[in-house]
């Protein structure tokens, strides 16, 4: 299995670096809080031998006095190395999490057409908190517990060597049986982690398929399938916490039985005048101490096991391959002066062939029209054009530059895809059109309604522009949305437009006047136009036949 190695979290230390040394500052802070916790076991042995036995009241209120302030400076340097660490930890996940969304936007559709939106939300949300947890505690507690634990068995090894020997025997076990109990953590971890995940995907699913569900009726189904999801995940759930509490507190009784024996040992050694009284109360006052630190330890080990699991599932995303890369060196372009062409392009998805070896030049000032039945490959050669994919072989040119040389930002600049089913965010109508232009002035973005043929729905609405379109722009018809998406091109007014089946959401009056808008507003410029229905081939400068991926025919109307 990939990502099983405890080195996997040393890749972490790009977030970490920037924040060294305030880490470093806070865990030296934390030192300092856990050495005065381990003044207090010295000063009641100081307390008992030197003043109680004694009948000592001066010296009774100055160690009691010094305890007490040991006390408060300890909690005081440990609630400020906390708290500090916290922020630091805070802002780790922010840049973990700013990476991953990042890496996300730059994954292309054949990342999405498998990817589970429900699944990677509960990655980019759930699994990168949950590293972030785990690391939010990590350092701090292990440094100091450390720490804390070494200087105990320090001074108890101090104290009474023998009597140490008893209090520790029995710990190797306690730590062996918590091992097994890990172990089985782990991979109750993972389970959990995947169970999660299971549930998210049935929301989004259903959630975005609410009209499909609704028209089979098949809610009841549904509800079913997540209460089975639901079901599978409790019992992952209920094996995960049972077996974690387990494995806290079966470790932690063999412990008491070793305070137990300190105390009959000690008892025994006081009672033969071997020790002091005072010795056995500051021993047993460190070994009592020591349970809480070990089984903080133990509880760390075991959150970094599940933390282990997440981190895996965050990996997984950054590990996922970028296709669309710019080089470095790659050339500005801002305009197309001679032609778009396409040399022996093929690709190929889940190993079949989408195009294959295809070949067609589209110039420059024109209106073109890309013809053929559905499932040809029409959509994939709009997405080369702009590069959400590249091609398998073969290239795909502007100007007889290859598109993979050019800048990423103004190839998209240069040339605009309106997608067949075009997304709009929820927003207002106004948010949605000057997307490609956030800061255009209004009067532009009527304008552009206008031209792309949507006064009449602009006057049927009382709040015009402001008015909010649902999220997926689902209070509008499909051919409004198309005409949004029409209005939002000609704001950004590419060189070169592509629009993937722009008239399957409109009749046929509409859509001659769509065409001479198009041509009028587009006029000089590229315009590409991908459709099913031939009709629209008739007024076209050019036109490609593709079937089957492969282009059957290149026609210049007469
Ligand atoms: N991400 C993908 N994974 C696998 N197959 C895909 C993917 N995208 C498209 N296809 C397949 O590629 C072929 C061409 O699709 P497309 O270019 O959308 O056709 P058109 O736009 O001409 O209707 C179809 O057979 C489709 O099933
Ligand atoms: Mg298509």
């Amino acid at each position: 299995m990939k990502y099983q190695n405890w080195r996997d979290f040393l890749r972490m230390k790009c977030f970490v670096r920037p924040y060294a040394w305030h880490l470093g500052l806070m865990i030296l802070i934390g030192l300092a809080g856990s050495a005065l916790g381990l003044a207090q076991p010295y000063l009641s042995k100081y307390l008992v031998d030197n003043v109680l036995i004694r009948r000592d009241g001066h010296a009774l209120v100055v160690s009691a006095a010094l305890m007490f302030a040991a006390t408060i400076a300890g909690s005081i340097l440990s609630y400020v190395s906390g708290y500090g660490y916290m922020r630091v930890s805070a802002s780790m996940l922010l840049g973990m999490r700013t990476k991953v969304y990042a890496h996300l936007h730059a994954l292309s559709p054949r990342f999405y057409a498998r990817a589970r939106l429900g699944d990677l939300v509960s990655r980019l949300n759930g699994d990168v908190a949950e590293v972030q947890r785990i690391s939010g505690d990590f350092f701090l507690s292990t440094v100091t517990n450390v720490l804390f634990i070494a200087g105990s068995l320090g001074m108890m090894i101090w104290f009474d060597w023998k009597l140490f020997v008893v209090g520790i025997v029995l710990v190797p076990f306690s730590i062996a049986l918590f091992r097994l109990f890990q172990i089985r953590m782990n991979l109750l971890a993972r389970e959990l982690r995947q169970r999660s995940a299971d549930i998210g995907t049935v929301f989004v699913e259903t959630l975005l398929g609410f009209r499909l569900v609704a028209c089979f009726n098949s809610s009841e189904y549904e509800l079913e399938r997540f209460r089975g999801r639901n079901g599978s995940f409790v019992s992952t759930l209920l094996r995960f916490q049972s077996t974690s509490m387990l494995g806290q507190s079966v470790p932690g009784t063999l412990f008491t039985a070793a305070t137990i024996a300190v105390f009959v040992y000690g008892g025994q050694q006081i009672i033969a005048g071997q020790m002091t009284l005072g010795t056995l109360v500051a021993f047993m006052a460190l070994h009592s101490r020591l349970l809480s630190p070990v089984q903080s330890l133990m509880g760390l080990s075991a959150s970094l096991s599940s933390g282990r699991v997440s981190l895996a599932r965050v990996l997984e995303l950054l590990d996922t391959p970028i296709e669309v890369t710019e080089r470095p060196d790659a050339l500005a372009v801002s305009a197309v002066r001679q032609s778009i062409a396409f040399r022996n392009v093929t690709l190929l998805h889940d190993g079949r062939t989408v195009l294959d070896d295809v070949s067609f030049e589209i110039p420059s000032g024109t209106f073109s029209v890309i013809v053929g039945p559905s499932g040809g490959g029409k959509s994939t050669i709009a997405d080369l054009m702009v590069r959400l994919l590249d091609p398998d072989s073969g290239v795909v040119m502007i100007d007889g530059a290859d598109l993979r040389a050019l800048r990423l930002r103004d190839l998209r600049r240069t040339v605009v895809l309106i997608d067949q089913s075009p997304y709009l965010f929820h927003g207002t109508l106004f948010e949605n059109i000057a997307y490609a232009r956030p800061c255009v002035h209004r009067a532009a973005a009527e304008e552009a309604a206008q031209a792309a043929g949507l006064s009449d729905l602009l006057q049927r609405l009382p709040e015009g522009l402001d008015t909010v379109v649902g999220e997926r722009g689902l209070t509008l018809s499909a051919g409004e949305r198309q005409r949004v998406a029409i209005a939002r091109a000609f704001l950004s007014n590419p060189e070169v437009l592509i629009l993937d089946e722009p008239s399957a959401a409109l009749d046929p009056e509409r859509e001659t006047e769509l065409v001479d808008t198009l041509r009028w507003k587009f006029h000089g410029k590229t315009l590409i136009a991908i459709t099913h229905k031939p009709a629209l081939a008739s007024v076209a400068d050019h036109i490609l036949y593709i079937k089957d991926g492969r282009v059957a025919e290149h026609a210049v109307p007469a």
